[in-house]
């Protein structure tokens, strides 16, 4: 029989953690939930009464926030408390790609998961059931359990592990938590998965709910977005033969998507993905390949990755080379730094490295983005940027895209937010030095406007 739900305590109250519980706090309003953290300025920052201050940028968050935060919704760093109330346990901490030992630059650093199953397994009170949110290598799940059992106080208490993946894309979060296109719930214990598939099923068509034994579970989620990954860089490296042959790569993106077999979603070319997971999860089924001897499957999927540095790679050389073949002393307008429109998150934004390079080769840098802060712009360059005083003095954030185009050289639109659609050029135009050049890599400028407004035109694929 399964375990009625009555609290839940999710560990880790970040991009997953912190949407994914509100909308189930939304949803199953007799359900109380706890998101803990270790980050206590986070943590402050969910807690915080001016809503534009929550650490993430959702469309729709603040809303239920506002509505179930301190009612069944509770965010606090209180790990060991809430967790020993929870009768259901999400694990929705980081899995960065490891940076150093066995497996550096490609397999998971599972640091943070084994650390909050040990406090699961230390803290849990009676019959617990461990729920995997973050998305881990095949096999995990494994592990998780025998961390759980092995403690020698863990005898009074039963724990049941399921895999529950999730699917949702940063910027459409809410939107694909309210109606996902399906519900994926691993395991062994049969009680356990109905016992998250009732909770699911207060908003969820019991058709979309899947039950899998755990390692299919575990590894469909590294192969769909291996697969969606896999479209963005056949979609670039096709953008790259228009661009060579005269083709237009929305006359062929078109054309091929209108064939059922192959669809419509995810053809956009671009400046490359980004975003914390694409990476990450194709190199660790990469990872997962070696280990198991698949060499040519491990190759195969390494193809994606490459295909999407090149792309970055080479639409920087593009900007050299119209600009005379030298960036030193220009300056070229940044529009956009987030990874994609509607998020605030910058981890893999294709911006960080296109940008890198630039400043590597000599231009000054002013960057607008409606959502993210001089802070978090700081952080990623720090890391990536040969020269840190040269890093820091090579940029600046300006606070409208007008700003970003003074004397500017050159204006690359990075991320394709819905106000670069309806810019000024004329505007832009006028604040730029000539000859001025407009980059597109998101094909979402007006084109037309742009020309006419005495601006030369790059757009990826075309
Ligand atoms: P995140 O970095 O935004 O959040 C993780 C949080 O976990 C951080 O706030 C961190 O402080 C906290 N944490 C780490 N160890 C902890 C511990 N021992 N106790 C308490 N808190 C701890 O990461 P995210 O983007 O939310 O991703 C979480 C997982 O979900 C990853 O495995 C990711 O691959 C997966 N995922 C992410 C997305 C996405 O869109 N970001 C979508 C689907 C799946
Ligand atoms: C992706 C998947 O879409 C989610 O299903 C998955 O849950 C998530 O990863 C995860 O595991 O973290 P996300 O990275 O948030 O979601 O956003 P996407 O919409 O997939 O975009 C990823 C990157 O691909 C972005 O940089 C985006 O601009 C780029 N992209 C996307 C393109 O260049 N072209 C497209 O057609 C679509």
């Amino acid at each position: 029989m399964e375990h009625e739900i009555k609290k839940i305590c999710c560990i880790g109250a970040g991009y997953v953690g912190g949407p994914t519980m509100a909308v189930i706090a939304n949803k199953c309003t007799d359900i109380e939930i706890n998101v803990v953290d270790i980050n206590k300025d986070k943590i402050a920052l969910w807690n915080s009464n001016d809503l534009s201050k929550l650490p993430v940028f959702e469309p729709g968050l603040k809303d239920i926030i506002s509505k179930r935060r301190g009612i069944n919704l509770f965010f606090s760093t209180l790990v060991e408390e809430k967790i020993a109330e929870a009768d259901m346990i999400f694990l929705s901490v980081n899995t960065p790609t490891k940076i150093q030992g066995i497996g550096a630059g490609k397999a998971q650093d599972l640091k943070w998961i084994e650390a909050s199953a040990r406090e699961v397994a230390k803290f849990a009170k009676g019959t617990t059931i461990v729920v995997e949110k973050s998305t881990l290598p095949v096999k995990t799940a494994e592990s998780i359990k025998k961390i759980l059992d092995s403690s020698e106080t863990n005898q009074d208490k039963i724990f049941h592990v399921i895999s529950n993946p999730e699917f949702l894309a940063e910027g459409t979060a809410i939107a694909d938590l309210e109606n996902p296109d399906r519900i994926l719930i691993g395991g062994e214990s049969s009680d356990a998965i109905e016992s998250l598939a009732q909770i699911y099923l207060n908003w969820v068509d019991s058709k979309k709910i899947i039950r899998t034994n755990l390692w299919s579970s575990e590894l469909s989620k590294l192969t769909a977005n291996a697969f969606l990954a896999q479209r963005i860089s056949s979609i670039n490296s096709i953008s790259a033969l228009c661009e060579a042959t005269g083709a237009n790569i929305h006359e062929v993106s078109l054309a091929i998507g209108m064939d059922k077999r192959i669809g419509s979603k995810f053809l956009n070319p671009g400046p490359g993905f980004g975003g914390s997971c694409f990476q990450k999860d194709i190199l660790n089924l990469i990872y997962l390949c070696n280990f198991y001897n698949l060499n040519e499957v491990a190759d195969y999927w390494e193809q994606v990755i490459k295909i999407n540095s090149w792309q970055q790679k080479r639409i920087t050389k593009i900007i050299v080379e119209k600009l005379f073949g030298t960036l030193t002393n220009k300056k070229i307008g940044i529009f956009g730094f987030s990874f994609k429109a509607n998020t605030n998150d910058t981890r893999e934004s294709p911006s960080i490295h296109i940008c890198k390079d630039l400043i590597e080769e000599g231009a000054k840098l002013l960057i607008y983005d409606p959502k993210v802060s001089k802070e978090q712009i700081d952080y990623e360059f720090r890391s990536l940027v040969k020269n840190e005083s040269k890093a820091s003095g090579c940029w600046e954030l300006k606070s409208s895209p007008y700003e970003a185009s003074e004397n500017s050289d050159a204006i690359v639109v990075m991320t394709e937010w819905k106000e670069f659609k309806n810019i000024d050029w004329h505007i832009i135009s006028s604040n730029m030095r000539r000859p001025s050049w407009v980059f597109d890599t998101r094909n979402i400028v007006d084109k037309e406007f742009a020309i006419k407004s005495g601006l030369n035109f790059w757009e990826v694929g075309s």
